[in-house]
C-alpha cells in the first residue's frame, strides 16, 4: 500500500513553488477560492489538454464546444437545479457554524470502530435516500455528534440549502419588477444539453455521439476547507454521450471502463483507485458511480459517470417548447423498420479539473532521504509524468562566462518552439537541479567547457538523478519524444 502523503506539506509546496496561491491573498484570501500560479496554470492546462485530446481527437464521434457561463434562468428551472440542487444542512446554535449533514456524520464515523461506523453509514445512506430530515436529526442526536468549534450538540433542525450563486443581469434591478436574476452555472453539462440540436444538426452527428466541454462551474459549498478538493469556483471537464434508449447500460459500463483506463494512463497505479456506486441517485440519474482516488485525505470522488436517461433533454423540451428529438434511420432488427424519432438518452463523464490536479500532484509529490554516511541530504521532488510537467527542460550553463550562456541560449531558442524550457545560470548546479526537481522538470542539461570542444552536454534525469553525456544536437528530439502524450 503506498504511504499516505501529508496534505499540509503539499499545500505548502504548491505555494512555495508557484503552483497555487490563496485567492486575493493580500486581503487574507477568500474561503475555498484559489489562484493558480505560473507552474500551476501550466500543469492545469496540460491536464486539460490531455483530457480534451483523449475525449475529442481520439473519438470520431465526440466534438468539443465552449458554452457561456451565464445561461437563460429557465435552464436551471428545467434542469431541476432551482428546486433540487441543495444539500441537507444543520446549524450549531452556539458556534453558528453550518454543516452538511452527510459530512458531519461521516466525520463522526471516522472516530468509531469500523463495524459501528459502517452501521452508521448504512443508516445515514438510507435516510438520505428517503430525504428523511427528521430521521437524520434523530441520528445526530442518538450518536451525540458535536460541533467541532463549540463542542456542543445544540443543533437546529435539518434544512435544505441551495448551492447555486445568483446575481443580477443588466445594470440594476428591473424597473418593471421583473426578476433579472441569473445563476452562475453549477455544472457545465447544461451548456451541452441546450446546444444538443445545434451541434447535432451542424455537425451532422449520428447517434451515438458525444459533446465535450471544459469550463468553470460555481457552487456555494458550505463545507469548503479541503484546499482545491472542494472549491466555490472550480473547473469541470464533462462529456455528454447521446445514445439510443435501451443502450444506456452498455454505454455506462463502457464509459466507466474507458475513464478508469484514462486515469491509469497518467501512470497512477490501479491500487490508488476504486469505483463507488451511488446509493442515493441524483434527481436525473438511473445509474451513477464515482471513480475515487486515494487522496491524502483518503479515497474520495475525482470523477463521476452518470446515466442521466432522457431527463435533461425532455425537461428542456418541455420548458422551451422546442423539440429535442433525433431521427434515427438505422433499422431496428425487431421491427425491420427505422428506429425513428426519439429523445436520446445520455451517459455523462464528469471530472473536476482541480481535483484531477490535486490527484496528479499528490501522486507525484515525494520527500526523499538522500543521506549517505558522510552527510545528511534530502529533496522534495514532483515525479510528474513528463507529458504533464509544466516545464520539460531546464537549461543551465555551468558558468556565466566563456561563451557558455550563449550556447545555452541557442539551445533554449531552438527548444522553446516545441516545449516549455527554463533557463537558469544562478547558484550551484546542485541547487539548480533541486529547484527543477521541486517543480517536476523531468530533464535538465548542463552546458560546460567540454560542450565547446565536442558539442555534447550532460543530461540529468529527475527521477533517477543519473546523468549522461549526449550530443547537443540530440537534446530537442530526446526531450520532445519523452514528453509526448501517452497515446501518440
Ligand atoms: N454534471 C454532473 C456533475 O456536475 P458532480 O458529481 O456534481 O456531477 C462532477 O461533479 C465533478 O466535478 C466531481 O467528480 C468533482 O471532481 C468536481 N467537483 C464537484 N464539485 C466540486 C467542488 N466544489 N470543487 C472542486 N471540484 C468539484
Amino acid at each position: 500500500m503506498p504511504k499516505t502523503k501529508d496534505l499540509q506539506a503539499i499545500i505548502g509546496h504548491c505555494k512555495e513553488y508557484g503552483f497555487i496561491f490563496p485567492s486575493s491573498e493580500i486581503y487574507d484570501g477568500l474561503s475555498a477560492v484559489y489562484d493558480y500560479g505560473q507552474y500551476g496554470a501550466q500543469l492545469k492546462k496540460n491536464i486539460r489538454d490531455y483530457w480534451w485530446l483523449s475525449m475529442t481527437q481520439l473519438h470520431e464521434n465526440i466534438v468539443g464546444i465552449d458554452a457561456a457561463i451565464f445561461m437563460h434562468p429557465t435552464t436551471w428551472k428545467a434542469s431541476g437545479h432551482v428546486d433540487n440542487f441543495s444539500d441537507p444542512m444543520i446549524d450549531n446554535r452556539d458556534s453558528k457554524k453550518r454543516y452538511r449533514v452527510d459530512h458531519l456524520i461521516e466525520n463522526h464515523v471516522a472516530t468509531l470502530p469500523e463495524d459501528e461506523g459502517n452501521a452508521l453509514l448504512t443508516r445515514m445512506d438510507a435516510l438520505l435516500a428517503e430525504d428523511d430530515f427528521v430521521g437524520l436529526k434523530n441520528l445526530i442526536d442518538e450518536y451525540h455528534i458535536k460541533c467541532s468549534v463549540s463542542g456542543t450538540a445544540n443543533w437546529t433542525d435539518v434544512r435544505q440549502f441551495n448551492l447555486m450563486f445568483r446575481t443580477e443581469f443588466g445594470a440594476v434591478a428591473a424597473e418593471d419588477g421583473a426578476d433579472n436574476g441569473v445563476f452562475l452555472r453549477p455544472e457545465t453539462a447544461q451548456g451541452i444539453f441546450v446546444n444538443f440540436l445545434n451541434v447535432q444538426k451542424t455537425g451532422r452527428m449520428k447517434i451515438p455521439f458525444g459533446i465535450a466541454q471544459t469550463g468553470k462551474a460555481f457552487r456555494n459549498e458550505i463545507v469548503a476547507r479541503q484546499f482545491i478538493f472542494r472549491m466555490r469556483e472550480f473547473e469541470q471537464m464533462e462529456m455528454q454521450f447521446f445514445l439510443r434508449p435501451g443502450t444506456q447500460k452498455e454505454w455506462y459500463e463502457k464509459w466507466k471502463a474507458a475513464r478508469l483506463a484514462w486515469h491509469l494512463s497518467l501512470g497512477i497505479p490501479a491500487a490508488q483507485y476504486r469505483y463507488h456506486d451511488h446509493a442515493k441517485l441524483a434527481h436525473y440519474a438511473d445509474a451513477a458511480c464515482d471513480i475515487e482516488y486515494n487522496f491524502p485525505i483518503g479515497f474520495k470522488e475525482v470523477e463521476g459517470i452518470h446515466s442521466r436517461t432522457d431527463f435533461d433533454l425532455r425537461q428542456h423540451q418541455e420548458y422551451s417548447g422546442k423539440k429535442m428529438q433525433y431521427f434515427d434511420n438505422d433499422i431496428d432488427p425487431q421491427t425491420g423498420k427505422p428506429y425513428g424519432n426519439y429523445i436520446p438518452y445520455v451517459v455523462e463523464t464528469s471530472i473536476g479539473l482541480d481535483r484531477a490536479f490535486l490527484m496528479v500532484i499528490s501522486e507525484a509529490y515525494e520527500e526523499e532521504d538522500l543521506s549517505t554516511e558522510e552527510k545528511k541530504d534530502e529533496r522534495v521532488v514532483l515525479k510528474l509524468p513528463a507529458f504533464l510537467a509544466p516545464l520539460k527542460l531546464g537549461i543551465m550553463p555551468l558558468t556565466k562566462k566563456d561563451g557558455l550562456p550563449e550556447l545555452a541560449r541557442e539551445l533554449m531558442h531552438d527548444c522553446m518552439k516545441q516545449f516549455m524550457c527554463f533557463y537558469e545560470e544562478k547558484d550551484s548546479i546542485g541547487k539548480r537541479y533541486r529547484r527543477m526537481d521541486a517543480i517536476g522538470t523531468p530533464f535538465c542539461v548542463t552546458i560546460d567547457h567540454q560542450t565547446k570542444e565536442d558539442q555534447t552536454v550532460t543530461i540529468r534525469y529527475r527521477d533517477s538523478m543519473t546523468q549522461e553525456r549526449v550530443p547537443l544536437a540530440a537534446v530537442k528530439d530526446l526531450v520532445a519524444k519523452a514528453c509526448a502524450m501517452p497515446f501518440s
